[in-house]
């Protein structure tokens, strides 16, 4: 398998058996971290991280991966570059790709790091746009063949915001590795048509099967996986809270939702997670409405099923499998 050169914007440009080999890829180099073997594969290489949106998981995964890989690393934030106010993205690109080997951008349209990957004459990896978060899905992925044993076939439940990053991400990445993905939500919450139709294209390929059920109990019956993301992601305002509560509450992973779903079923976030009042916006939300947890409670969160932290490592794992094989 040869990715040398490739970007990494969205799973779309990506076969199955590519996406697979990533997958094994990290869970080689995670042993091999586990083990205190040193795989410092990129040495001698920099990287550069652009940050318009803010990061906890991301910008750490993408440092200590680097480090690890023998990069250098530079972290820049949308208030100490010139991109955007001073400096077109078409000519960052162009100064970032003369210096870099490596661009990881994290932002709000996917159009702008294709322009960037389109300029750069480096590879750029997607840290996050409004539309896709392909290095999640892969740490997803990795995460779900640890603890199920396989990724074909898994009964795959995602609920809440379907059609934001995360909602349209999890499909396509469903869709490309046989998984069957189901957006439990409300309709107004599903993906876009277009995205739709493209996946089931994909399905048909790989024996997935794509489904859409506003029916909670329908729709987590027999459920293997059970995932949620935040409401109201970045970059949205925070007018719309009170909306997006009343849309979907019903839609909350709770210990209800968990039951009715396989007795094994693992729970998943992506994280940040609001679960409770531990954060400003859980505090000021959870007063305002009542409300202890929002898209999950923390009695699941905290769960023996919940294996979000699991997934938090696996961003390390997987982000450096990316890097490792596209420099
Ligand atoms: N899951 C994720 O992307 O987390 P951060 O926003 O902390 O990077
Ligand atoms: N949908 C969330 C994902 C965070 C990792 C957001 O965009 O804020």
């Amino acid at each position: 398998m040869n990715l040398k050169g490739r970007n990494f914007l969205k799973l779309l440009d990506f076969k199955t058996e590519e996406i697979s080999y990533l997958i094994d890829f990290a869970k080689i180099l995670k042993s091999e971290k586990k083990a205190g073997i040193k795989h410092k594969l990129c040495e001698g290489k920099n990287i550069v991280l652009l940050f318009e949106k803010t990061s906890t998981r991301t910008r750490c995964a993408f440092e200590v991966a680097g480090k690890d890989l023998g990069l250098g690393v530079t972290y820049l934030e949308p208030t100490t570059s010139q991109m955007g106010d001073k400096e077109s993205i078409e000519d960052t690109a162009k100064v970032l790709g003369r210096m870099y080997d490596g661009i990881e951008y994290r932002g709000f349209s996917q159009d702008t790091v294709e322009k960037i990957a389109k300029y750069a004459g480096v590879p750029v990896w997607n840290g996050l746009t409004d539309e896709f978060h392909p290095t999640q899905i892969l740490a997803d992925f990795l995460t779900i063949q640890e603890q199920l044993g396989k990724l074909k076939g898994v009964n795959f439940v995602y609920m809440g915001d379907a059609r934001f990053n995360m909602g349209n991400s999890l499909m396509v990445g469903c869709a490309k590795m046989g998984i069957n993905f189901t957006a439990c939500t409300n309709k107004k919450y599903f993906p876009k048509k277009e995205l739709i139709d493209t996946c089931l294209e994909i399905a048909k390929e790989t024996g997935a099967k794509i489904c859409f059920e506003e029916d909670v109990e329908k729709a987590t019956k027999n459920a293997d996986v059970i995932y949620t993301d935040i409401w109201v992601s970045m970059g949205e305002s925070k007018e719309i809270w009170q909306e997006r509560i009343k849309d979907l509450l019903p839609y909350q992973v709770n210990k209800k939702v968990m039951d009715n779903a396989k007795k094994d079923a693992i729970f998943m976030h992506c994280l940040p997670a609001f679960h409770d009042r531990e954060t400003t916006i859980g505090k000021e939300i959870g007063e305002k409405y009542n409300l202890n947890g929002l898209e999950v409670t923390d009695e699941v969160f905290r769960s023996s099923q919940s294996v979000v932290f699991e997934q938090a490592e696996n961003r390390m794992h997987t982000i450096k499998a990316v890097m490792a094989s596209t420099l």
